[in-house]
C-alpha cells in the first residue's frame, strides 16, 4: 500500500471517499502473473476494474481482455484492442454482444449447447465446462459447483465441441473457471483432474483456458504448474483470465471518520459504505483496515457507512486508536470489485479515482455530481 503521507495528501487534494491506485503495484502484480504463467496468454477479466486508464496500461503490456457485457466490449473497442485479444463471455449473451464480438473478431466462450446456433457464422469458440465440485469460496463466488448456472457438464462438452465444428465454427478448445477468491489451490487441481477425464472423448484441442479466481495469497506458481500440466494433457496452449489478482492490491479506498457512537457496539461512522464498497456486505469479505491516525487508547470498532441500511458496514471488530472526526481510514485490497461494483444507490455520487504513477497523482475518474446521476432521467 502507498505511504500514509501520500494517502493523506491524496485525501486532502481530491476529497473522500476516494479510490487511490498505485501503478507500481499493478505492474508488479502483472509481472508476478507473467512470470508464474510464462508462455500463457493473459486475458484480464475486466469486470474486476474496468477503468480505461488501468485497461490501457494492461493493454500496452500485451494483455487481452475477457468481456461479459456490451459495455465492457465497448470499452475494449474504444481502446482499439485487436480481436485476437478479446473474449466474449457470459451465460446469457445478448444479440448485440454476438454482433460486437463478430465485428471485433473476438473469441466466444460458449456457455450452453444452444449457443452453437446463436453464434455468428464462422466464430471462434471455447466451450465452458463446469466440473461440478465443492469450491472453497463464498457460495455467490463459486462457478464450478453443481448448482451454479455456468458452463456445460463434462458429459455434454464433447458433443458441444462437435456441434461447433459441424456448424462451421472454429472449436478452439475448453474453458474452465471455477470461481473467485478461491482459498484452497487444490480446488484448481481437482478441476483440472476432472477436465482430464474428457481427453479421451475430445482428443487434443488447441486451447485450454483455465480462467482466473486466484485468491490474493494463492500459491500462483503451484496453480500455474497444475494449469500447464492440464494444458499439456490436451496438447493445448494455455490461456488465463485473472481479474482480482491483477488489480486488488493496487487499489485502496480512503474514507474519513464522520463521528463515533457507543451504543450496543462501538461504531466508527465513516463517509464510505456499501455504495462505494459492497463486498463486505455482499460476500462477508474482510478488507484490511488501517487507521492513519495514532493514539494510546485502543478499542474494538465496527466501521459503518452513511447508508440507511443496517448491513452497511465496511468491517466489524477492528481494533483502532480512538477515532476522531476527520481521521482517515485506508481500506486495502479494494482495487478489484470495489469501484467496479460501486453504485448510485441513495443518489450517492460514485467517488473519484486517482492513480499514483510514482511521481504524481492522475485523476482517472472524476467524482460524479448529483446531476450526472439524474441526467438520463431528464
Ligand atoms: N473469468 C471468468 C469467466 C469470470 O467469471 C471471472 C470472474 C474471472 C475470470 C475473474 O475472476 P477473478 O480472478 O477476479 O477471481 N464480485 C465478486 C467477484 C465476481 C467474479 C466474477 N467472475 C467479488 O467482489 O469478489
Amino acid at each position: 500500500m502507498l505511504s500514509a503521507d501520500l494517502l493523506q495528501t491524496a485525501a486532502e487534494r481530491f476529497g473522500t471517499p476516494l479510490y487511490v491506485y498505485d501503478s507500481a503495484e499493478l505492474d508488479a502484480a502483472l509481472a508476478r502473473v507473467q512470470t508464474a504463467f510464462a508462455g500463457a496468454r493473459i486475458f484480464y477479466a475486466m469486470k474486476a476494474n474496468p477503468n480505461l486508464h488501468l485497461l490501457r496500461r494492461l493493454a500496452a503490456a500485451g494483455v487481452g481482455f475477457e468481456c461479459v457485457s456490451p459495455g465492457e466490449l465497448a470499452r475494449a473497442e474504444h481502446l482499439g484492442v485487436p480481436g485476437g485479444r478479446l473474449l466474449v463471455n457470459g451465460p446469457a449473451k445478448s444479440d448485440g454482444e454476438y454482433a460486437a464480438g463478430a465485428r471485433l473478431g473476438a473469441t466466444f466462450i460458449v456457455d450452453r449447447a444452444e449457443e452453437v446456433g446463436l453464434l455468428p457464422p464462422g466464430s471462434r469458440a471455447l466451450v465452458r465446462v463446469n466440473p461440478a465440485l465443492a469450491i472453497s469460496t463464498h457460495d455467490h463466488l463459486a462457478t464450478g459447483s453443481k448448482a451454479s448456472k455456468f458452463g456445460v457438464t463434462l458429459e455434454q462438452a464433447p458433443a458441444v465441441l462437435d456441434a461447433l465444428r459441424a456448424a462451421g465454427h472454429e472449436a478452439l478448445g475448453l474453458h474452465v473457471h471455477i470461481g473467485s477468491a478461491i482459498r484452497d489451490a487444490h480446488d484448481f487441481t481437482a478441476a483440472f483432474e476432472r477436465l482430464a477425464e474428457l481427453r479421451a472423448a475430445t482428443g487434443n484441442v488447441q486451447v485450454l483456458d483455465v480462467g482466473g479466481g486466484w485468491g490474493l495469497d494463492a500459491d500462483l506458481h503451484g496453480i500455474a504448474h497444475e494449469a500447464r500440466a492440464a494444458a499439456e494433457r490436451f496438447g493445448a496452449e494455455l490461456w488465463v483470465e485473472p481479474g482480482r489478482y491483477l488489480v486488488a492490491n493496487a487499489g485502496t479506498l480512503l474514507t474519513r471518520v464522520v463521528g463515533t457512537k457507543r451504543t450496543g457496539r462501538n461504531f466508527c461512522l465513516v463517509d464510505a459504505g456499501m455504495t462505494e464498497l459492497i463486498r463486505p456486505m455482499m460476500y462477508g469479505a474482510a478488507h484490511p483496515v488501517t487507521p492513519l491516525w495514532e493514539g494510546d487508547q485502543t478499542d474494538v470498532w465496527d466501521i459503518a457507512g452513511p447508508a440507511c441500511e443496517s448491513g452497511d458496514l465496511l468491517a466489524r471488530d477492528v481494533t483502532l486508536p480512538t477515532p476522531e472526526r476527520g481521521g482517515l481510514l485506508a481500506i486495502a485490497e479494494a482495487g478489484a470489485y470495489g469501484a467496479a461494483m460501486s453504485s448510485n444507490y441513495l443518489s450517492r455520487s460514485r467517488p473519484a479515482e486517482v492513480l499514483w504513477d510514482g511521481r504524481d497523482w492522475q485523476v482517472i475518474r472524476r467524482c460524479e455530481a448529483p446531476q450526472h446521476i439524474w441526467q438520463a432521467e431528464l
